[in-house]
């Protein structure tokens, strides 16, 4: 997969991405990163790429002109013409979440642009781009941080980049969130591993586990547990989660 990234920060990219399980995928030419500096599509000789909003208000907006041009460098098209997927990295944007790096690692080519400032002219989004993402409900001072998390995530789905069994048990994997690990020494610090976990009996283990998952679930992200289909005895379970959690009054702290 190609990832061309739009950025007026291409220097924030590079460590990270050269580090880690995403360096290796760029060795083995699973994965390819073409940071491309909107500065050097700007038009006048200062190189501005910002101005100030009409109708006025704080802050400054990315000017058009460099990002369309900088957009048109890396083959983007004008959206609904089944060019490749413009990914705008904006707080304002729809929640990204594991079905859409699914559906983004599907791709052969992703546009990532990334804003600064008080964002950038609209007409820019109404042209070219077709997924307007956000990565949480907060403020970062720009996309780049957002774009780096979108790469990962999506990175590490294309086929070949990691073992497909880690893939499957992972957090979200199944619509849980994982159960606890747990590696040598057998005791540490008067901290005993679960004795279930050396016991070799497998199916023990993953009823285990499985449980250790809903709990984790109910307490963290109990809306992820409404959407799923349970068996009789789980639901039975997650009930007496819930009664115990009543009577303990437990809830997360804020
Ligand atoms: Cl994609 N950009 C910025 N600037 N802030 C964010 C974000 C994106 N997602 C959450 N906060």
């Amino acid at each position: 997969m190609k990832i061309h990234v739009l950025t007026l920060f291409p220097e924030i990219f590079r460590g990270y991405l050269e580090a880690s399980i995403l360096g290796k995928a760029a060795e083995r030419g699973l994965i390819s990163l073409n940071l491309v500096n909107i500065r050097d599509y700007a038009l006048d000789k200062h190189r501005t790429c910002d101005d100030a909003p009409y109708g006025g208000g704080a802050g400054m907006v990315l000017k058009p002109e460099p990002l369309a041009a900088a957009l048109e460098a890396v083959g983007a098209a004008a959206a609904g013409d089944h060019g490749r997927r413009v990914v705008y990295l904006t707080p304002s944007g729809r929640l990204f979440d594991q079905e859409l790096a699914q559906k983004l690692a599907g791709e052969d080519e992703l546009v990532l642009l990334c804003g600064r400032y008080e964002g950038i002219d609209q007409r820019i989004i109404d042209t070219f781009v077709t997924d307007e993402v956000s990565i949480g409900d907060f403020v970062l001072s720009g996309g780049e941080v957002a774009a780096m998390v979108v790469i990962d995530a999506v990175a590490r789905l294309v086929r070949g980049v990691i073992k497909e069994d880690s893939l499957e048990e992972e957090s979200f994997a199944g619509g849980l969130l994982e159960y606890p690990h747990y590696t040598r020494p057998e005791e540490f610090r008067g901290l005993k591993v679960p004795q279930i976990l050396l016991s070799g009996h497998h199916a023990e283990i993953a009823r285990w586990r499985l449980k250790r998952r809903l709990e984790k679930t109910a307490k963290f992200r109990p809306e992820l547990l409404k959407e799923m289909e349970f068996s009789a005895d789980i639901r039975d379970y997650l009930e007496s989660l819930q009664e115990e959690g009543e009577a303990n009054g437990y809830h997360q702290s804020d």
